[in-house]
């Protein structure tokens, strides 16, 4: 299954002209049968091995509920306009957004294979936070490992949507133009991520440029009572929105901003990551998938 879904994601990232012009379609008939191909098979794997157990056994224990796939079942009976067809786009849009989370880190990982200094960074902040081992990066951490967080930034600025496109959906202005009602309008996230007048060396791998150093003694004081500089990751850049903004945003954001920031540091933290081929790592801009078939790592176990 997640094979199928690696498969898909590589295939919906390829920006085909047709994703705008629908008339193309009869040109991409092969591409339209092998997704069909690869969602049944992960409809018949979810039917099979998901819903079908989970439904006998919420159906066995009526008031227990495990988890996400639970509550969504359970709203199967509960819910009046909730038809089985949607509960399973939703479980299979989360299940699917995986997808992102493991492509977007190994993105990441091959960045640190190409990069060493990278992942010793990662690492360093990471043995402070987990004192040499004896507790475990949590949630809660985020703040005090800026350098792992602006990692994960730099790899989606460089990485995200080209283009997002929406639909005005009344009389409205940006940026002083008129815009009318129904007209199409594309956010250019390729232009806003690499573009020389946002970003010093845009073509370049530089976490560092989402840190910035703050020396207030209003943040941080340390135990002498001594004010000192902080560095933290940089809020609010106004050009930066790899998951867009207003209503329709991501609702994965979150997801992908904790998951991908687990993933990375407990990998980091037992494993250092490398390439005996780092120069064939080549990252595609615009595009936060790799190939199905890609890049081999290696993983040697920290003692
Ligand atoms: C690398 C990771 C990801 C990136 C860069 C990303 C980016 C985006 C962007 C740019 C949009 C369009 C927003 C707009 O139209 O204004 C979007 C929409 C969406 N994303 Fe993500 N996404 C990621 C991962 C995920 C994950 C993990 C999930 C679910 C588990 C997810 C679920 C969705 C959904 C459901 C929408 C449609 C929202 C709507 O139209 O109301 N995404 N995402």
């Amino acid at each position: 299954m997640v094979r199928c879904f690696d498969e898909i994601f590589w295939e919906i990232n390829q920006g085909y002209a047709v994703d705008f012009l629908p008339w193309l379609s009869p040109f991409y008939a092969s591409h339209m049968r092998n997704v069909e191909s690869w969602a049944r098979t992960i409809r018949e794997f979810i039917m099979e091995h998901v819903i079908k157990s989970r439904a006998e056994k919420l159906s066995q224990k009526p008031e227990d509920e495990d988890d996400f796939t639970d509550a969504l079942l359970r709203s199967l009976s509960k819910e009046e306009n909730v038809s089985e067809n949607t509960i399973i786009f939703m479980l299979e849009d989360f299940l699917g957004g995986h997808s992102a989370i493991g492509n977007l880190v190994y993105l990441a990982l091959g960045y640190i294979a190409k990069y060493p200094i990278v992942g010793k960074q990662i690492q360093k902040e990471v043995e402070q936070i987990t004192d040499g081992g004896k507790k475990k990066v949590t949630l809660y951490d985020t703040e005090n490992m800026p350098y792992t967080v602006a990692a994960i930034y730099e790899v989606l600025r460089y990485s995200s949507s080209p283009i997002v496109p929406h639909v005005a959906t009344e009389n409205s202005q940006i940026g002083g133009y008129g815009i009318l009602k129904d007209t199409i309008v594309f956010i250019n996230n390729y232009d806003l991520n690499t573009s020389e007048k946002y970003w010093e060396n845009p073509k370049e791998f530089i976490p560092e440029r989402f840190l910035e150093t703050v020396s207030s003694n209003k943040i941080h004081k340390d135990s002498s009572g001594t004010a000192r500089d902080v560095v933290r990751v940089k809020k609010n850049i106004p050009h930066f929105l790899p998951f867009s903004v207003g209503k329709r945003t991501c609702i994965g954001q979150n997801l992908v901003r904790c998951f991908s920031f687990l993933l990375l540091t407990n990998i980091l933290e037992h494993f250092d990551v490398s390439s005996d081929y780092p120069d064939l790592i080549k990252m595609n801009p615009a595009c936060v998938a790799v190939p199905p078939e890609t890049y081999g790592l290696k993983l040697t176990p920290r003692t």
